[in-house]
């Protein structure tokens, strides 16, 4: 799959990351005004960076001072190629160091809102007011531009928070345009998109989908496509990506493993066999895995024996289909047989974080057993990735837009070993039916409250104790449940929701009333860490 590419204006805008978590954010705006970018590691060459015709180079933020030996530089001679540049922060300490300005460990950092003073006309300026609010994360500071530099905005402990080249397109902003809390900083940005490197903003989902549709029929040709379905978001989107382009070429398979949420597998079915009119292979194998679960406890082991029978089952259902694709492939007419056919395209739903975090733009990774891992080499597939690209957020809207219901596209996030890594101790029917029942109450009054998409996950926990308590007349000994909200940006750390009392209050009664087996509902008040979000 081939990114999009071009003449000026046309090509991408490249992120330089210098090692923080501000070029996933600076990229991610840049696409939010509908300018493709990418982030590329700061240790590119210039030649490296001009080999993808990029129309403008934003140097982003990072955690170190550009006075420290050594410090993450760029390549010096992207400078002279003339393609605009942005730095930001770090990038912009580091154009005013390379270029010969100065900046100094002044003792006084400035962090959180700011007041910014504009003190010269910029092209990335227009119509500011005089004093904007803005966000600083700075700990030395620009004390004398290079030769050829103005400045043109300060702070009180920022002497240069913005410059720019009088003739040539380099600027710098000390601040964060990519943070909410900077006023304009949108505005900024597009700016130096539009305006500078004459980008159009013509990065949309339509035009991502139609990009993707013409890479996936370029790649695939009439070969069949594999993909696991796993009621997740990832995969939802990446098998309607490919559907669109390749239609019945698609096979989806989709294992139920008895793990799954409540309902999950009918909107499976709903959505791709009767909506979409995709070949769907549904297994029902929910008793080979709580066979296999019998008596384990230990976490781990738990995900060891569900990834590992996923792979059989896919396995088992790939070779028939592998074998049936042989069959019909005989009776192809002379010329045409003969020819070695890979057995096949498999699709994943990768995400462009997975690709930046795997360090290679280039190299694919097979995530975790539950994104069908280590298949067996004579399953010869190649990966399809349409995702590969894009954020999550895009992946969403990508969804949206191909007509995936929107239970499917807001869904929160599901581990792969699914509730079996929500019931802490040996995995049992009961026990999984009981927690699906807990789990689907929550999930219906999160959302009543109009809290579903705020929350990063919100569900249920069943610790396989059980305690005493009183219900009508008699006494009970049942188990508890545990009620899980977080939020989040991207799972790494998380808060536990204040969920109001009176949502707390329905899920408590409700789960007890309505749930055989709960006699207990408790709220877990972790945050990660220490705590995880998943409880095992
Ligand atoms: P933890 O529990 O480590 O989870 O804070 C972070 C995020 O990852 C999800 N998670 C998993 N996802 N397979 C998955 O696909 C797994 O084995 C797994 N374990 C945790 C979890 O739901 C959360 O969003």
């Amino acid at each position: 799959m081939s990114p999009p590419s071009g003449t000026a204006g046309d090509g991408p805008i490249l992120v330089v990351d210098f090692g923080a978590q501000y070029a996933q954010l600076i990229a991610r705006r840049v696409r939010e005004a509908h300018v493709y970018s990418e982030i590329v590691p700061a240790t590119s060459t210039a030649a490296e960076l001009m080999a993808r015709r990029p129309s403008g180079i934003i140097l982003s933020g990072g955690p170190k001072s550009v006075n420290d030996t050594p410090a993450p530089l760029v390549d010096p001679a992207v400078y002279d190629t003339g393609v605009p540049l942005l730095g930001i922060c770090y990038g912009a300490q580091l154009i005013t160091r390379q270029l010969g300005g100065e900046v100094a460990r002044t003792g006084r950092g400035e962090y959180g809102r700011t007041s910014l003073t504009v003190t010269g006309s910029s092209p990335l300026f227009v119509d500011w007011p005089s004093t904007a609010e803005v966000w600083m994360s700075h700990g030395d500071a620009i004390t004398a531009v290079p030769e050829g530099f103005v400045a043109t905005a300060s702070s009180p402990d920022a002497p240069v928070a913005a410059l720019h080249h009088a003739d040539r397109a380099i600027f710098g902003v000390q601040f964060h345009p990519e943070v909410v809390h900077t006023d304009r900083g949108r505005d900024l940005l597009e700016r130096f998109l539009y305006d500078v490197c004459r980008c159009p903003p013509a990065w949309t989902h339509t035009s991502i989908i139609e990009s993707q549709v013409e890479a996936v029929r370029a790649q695939v040709g009439s070969s069949p496509v594999l993909c696991a379905l796993s009621g997740g978001v990832d995969s939802a989107v990446a098998a309607a990506l490919v559907h669109k382009a390749v239609g019945d070429q698609l096979t989806c398979v989709y294992v139920d493993t008895g793990l799954m949420r409540a309902h999950e597998s009918e909107q499976v079915e709903e959505t791709f066999r009767r909506q979409f009119h995709i070949d769907l292979v549904h297994v029902k194998a929910a008793d080979r895995f709580f066979e296999s679960l019998a008596g384990v406890v230990d976490p781990e082991a738990k995900r060891k024996i569900i990834g590992e029978l996923f792979i059989r089952i896919f396995e088992e259902v790939a070779r028939d289909l592998v074998v049936a694709a042989d069959q019909s492939a005989t009776t192809r007419p002379a010329g045409v047989v003969g020819d070695p056919e890979p057995a096949g395209y498999l699709v994943q739903g990768t995400l462009y974080p997975d690709v930046i975090e795997s360090g290679s733009t280039s190299a694919a990774t097979i995530k975790s057993h539950h994104n069908v891992g280590g298949l067996p080499d004579d399953l010869a597939f190649d990966l399809v990735e349409p995702l590969r690209l894009l954020f999550k957020d895009e992946v969403r809207a990508v969804g949206e837009e191909l007509g995936l219901p929107p239970d499917i596209v807001w869904r929160q996030p599901f581990p792969g070993p699914g509730l079996a890594v929500r019931i802490v101790g040996e995995v049992t029917p009961e026990r999984a039916d009981i927690l699906r029942a807990a789990d689907a109450i929550v999930v219906e009054e999160i959302r009543r409250a109009g809290l579903y998409r705020d929350l990063w996950q919100s569900f249920a926990v069943l610790p396989a104790v059980r305690t005493v308590g009183v219900m009508g007349d008699g006494r009970t000994y049942a188990y508890p449940v545990i009620i899980r909200a977080v939020t989040s940006d991207d799972a790494m750390t998380a808060d536990w929701a204040r969920l109001p009392y009176d949502v707390l209050e329905r899920l408590s009664s409700r789960i007890i009333n309505e749930v055989e087996g709960v006699n207990r509902v408790a709220l877990d008040i972790t945050s990660k860490p220490p705590g995880t979000i998943e409880w095992e």
